[in-house]
Formats: C-alpha cells, structure tokens, sequence
C-alpha cells in the first residue's frame, strides 16, 4: 500500500517536472510581435545635440554599453570611447546579460534595426529580435518621444564601429524565471508624454529625470534582488549591491565589500541633507566617482547640467522624508 502511494507521488512529481521542463523550455525566449511607437529618428543637428546630452549625462547609456572597464574609467574622465558594447552583467545563478553595440554599424550595431525596432526597445522593452528583455535595466519607457528621438537620432549620427556581442546566456533557472516572472516581461503600459520638460530649475523637470531618465528611484529603493520589486518607500534607499568580481578586482576593491543605497528623501538623517544648497549638490556631481566600484552612474551625471543637478535637488526636497535607517553604505556580509 505505502510502496504504491509512494510510486503514485513520484509518478506526480516527474510529471509535474515535465511538464514544467516542458513549459520553460517553450516560454522562455518567447517572441512579441507588439508593433513600436510610431516615432522617427531625424537627422536635425539640434536634435542630435539634445541626443548627446542624454546619452552621455542623464540617460548614462554611456555607462552601460561600452566594452570594458578600462573603458568605463577612460570615458569617466571624458574620453571618446565606442558605444560598441560588451560588457557582461552577471546575475548570479541566472545567467550573464551583455550590453549591445549602439553604433549604426549594419553588421554588428543599431544599423541593422528601423527606427520602430529601437523605439520599442525603448518603451516596451522588447529586443530587436522580439524577445523580452530585462527591462528595468533600461527603465526608459516613460521617456517623452522628443527625448526618445533625440537619442536614436545621435546614436544613428555615431561613427559605425563593426564589433560583435556574445548572445545572453541563461541557466535552466534563468529561463524558469523568465518565463514565470514579470521581471521579464514587456513593458505593456506607458504614460509617456510627447514633450519632456523643458530643462529648467522646476520640480517637474527634477522628478521626470528622477523615475525615468536618470533612474534615482530604480536603485535609490530598496528591493528583492531576484524580482527587484521595490520593497520600502522610493528614494528613501536601502537596496543592496553584491560584489560585481571582475570590477572590484579590477578597481582593487575589497572582494567581499557589498554597497548599499543611501536615503535621499529630506529626512535630516539621510544622504540629501548634506548638500544645503543646490550648489553643494552640483559640486558632488561634478566631483564624480568618489567610491571606485559604486554601481552609480558618477561620470555621465557629473556631465549633467547646472539646471538639471538643480532641478533634481528641488524635487527630492520636495518629497516627503522618510526615516529609513539603510546602515553603512559599505558594508560586508
Ligand atoms: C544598466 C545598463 C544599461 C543602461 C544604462 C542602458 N542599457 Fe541598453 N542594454 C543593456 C543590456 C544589458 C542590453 C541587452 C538586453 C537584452 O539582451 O535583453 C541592452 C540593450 C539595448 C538595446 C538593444 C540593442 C540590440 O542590439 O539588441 C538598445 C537599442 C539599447 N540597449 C539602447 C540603450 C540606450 C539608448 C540607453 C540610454 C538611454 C541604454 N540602452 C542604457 C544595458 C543598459
Ligand atoms: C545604479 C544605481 C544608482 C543610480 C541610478 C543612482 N544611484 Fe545614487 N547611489 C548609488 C549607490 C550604490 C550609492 C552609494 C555609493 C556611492 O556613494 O557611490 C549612491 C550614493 C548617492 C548619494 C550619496 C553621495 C555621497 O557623496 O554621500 C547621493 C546624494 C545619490 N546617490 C543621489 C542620486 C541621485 C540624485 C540619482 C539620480 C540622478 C542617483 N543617486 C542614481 C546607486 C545609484
């Protein structure tokens, strides 16, 4: 009797264990043939300047799609390197995630995709090819169109460089998170508007680059490191940052050190409070990386604007604080 139940629930769990194989194995690269905005990149030498701007200071693609960290360090210090990709995101038992070639290259780079491809990219997430992507890696998708267009149309005015990427490689158990989690779904909703605000010192101009340009709110948030659902109030800090091996061995950082994000609501206790003016705001963007393997994009924002730095400022002040012990920034566990 026993010997039989015990058959019947092995024979349930293989089953169940197909069935499950079966259903990762078939959902995980899915395609999305969602049509993208209809936005069209120009080649208007004012709108590839605004371009320049956000890809290399607020919109930090700089800091992302480069190839090494030689070049992570020489384009901080504001050399001229390709935005030709490579660079590889480990994300643990999930996998390794590459950052793509954004030069209009035809072989390697953008020039392979019409402009609705990368617009979809943008908004919906969704890869050139229609696999879903990672999107809060690129949480874009409520950038205004003007912006939009004003960063395909400077990547397209780039210089092609021919240099391939190595495909994403998923374990079995990134693949079972893809196909069951939403971390790995397009983006569906969007409420972006057609006209970003204007750069200017406002609130409004501060907390557009906050959520979805700069992305202060992504990592100033805490959040469960597999799913990176926000877990505590935004802004008010506390996400945690495992030791990335390759970079800190390549910053000579301590191997062990972890990183946390410090609280920037305007409670008195947090990170915000130690810049009074929006001048000893600007003067800690324009110092750059002070910690050499912290995650956050230092050198594109160093390269952001007085009115922006300022606006950002105002609208963080303009929060409510929030009290949030997030502990040391670096940390070991
Ligand atoms: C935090 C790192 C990061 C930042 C910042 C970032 N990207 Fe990406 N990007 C990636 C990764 C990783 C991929 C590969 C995604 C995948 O394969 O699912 C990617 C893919 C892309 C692709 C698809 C290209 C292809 O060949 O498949 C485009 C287009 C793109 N990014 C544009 C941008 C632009 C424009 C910006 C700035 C506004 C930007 N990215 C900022 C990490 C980043
Ligand atoms: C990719 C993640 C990431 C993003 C995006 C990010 N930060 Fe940070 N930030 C961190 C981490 C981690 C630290 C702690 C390490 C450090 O100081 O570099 C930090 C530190 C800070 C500090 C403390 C600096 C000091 O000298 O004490 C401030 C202020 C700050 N961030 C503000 C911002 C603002 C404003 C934005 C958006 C414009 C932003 N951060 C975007 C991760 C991020």
């Amino acid at each position: 009797m026993l010997k039989k139940m015990l058959l019947g629930i092995l024979a349930v769990l293989v089953v169940a264990f197909i069935g499950f194989y079966t259903y990762v194995s078939l959902n995980w690269n899915k395609k999305y043939d969602w049509p993208g905005p209809a936005l069209k990149s120009s080649t208007d030498s004012a709108v590839i300047a605004r371009g320049n701007y956000l890809v290399n200071g607020p919109a930090h693609c700089r800091s992302c799609h480069i190839s090494s960290f030689e070049d992570l360090v020489a384009s901080d210090e504001g050399k001229e390197v390709d935005l030709k990709g490579g660079i590889g995101f480990p994300m643990g038992p999930l996998g390794t995630i590459y950052t793509r070639n954004l030069t209009p290259d035809k072989k390697t780079g953008i020039g392979r995709y019409s402009d609705e491809q990368l617009f979809r990219m943008m908004r919906h997430g969704i890869r050139p090819d229609g696999q879903a992507s990672l999107p809060l890696l690129m949480p874009f998708w409520n950038m205004a169109d003007d912006d939009l267009v004003a960063i395909v149309s400077y990547l397209r005015s780039l210089k092609p460089v021919e240099h391939s990427v190595p495909e994403n490689q998923y374990t079995f158990m990134g693949k079972a998170v893809r196909s069951l989690t939403s971390t790995f779904k397009p983006i569906e909703k969007n409420q972006a508007p057609a006209v970003a605000p204007p750069m200017a010192a406002t609130v409004e101009r501060g907390e557009y680059l906050a959520r979805y340009v700069t992305n202060c709110v992504g990592c100033h948030t805490s959040r469960d490191l597999m799913t990176y659902e926000a877990t505590g109030p935004e802004f008010a800090g506390g996400m945690e940052f495992e030791p990335w091996p390759e970079l800190h061995k390549f910053m000579k950082a301590d191997p062990e050190e972890w990183l946390r994000t410090p609280n920037i609501t305007p409670d008195p206790d947090g990170a915000l409070a130690k810049f009074k003016t929006p001048e000893e705001f600007i003067q800690r963007f324009r110092l750059g990386r002070v910690i050499p393997h912290s995650p956050m994009d230092w050198g594109p924002f160093s390269r952001m604007s007085d009115e922006d730095i300022t606006a950002l400022w105002m609208y963080l002040n303009s929060l409510a604080p929030v009290k949030n012990e997030v502990g040391a920034i670096q940390f070991k566990k």
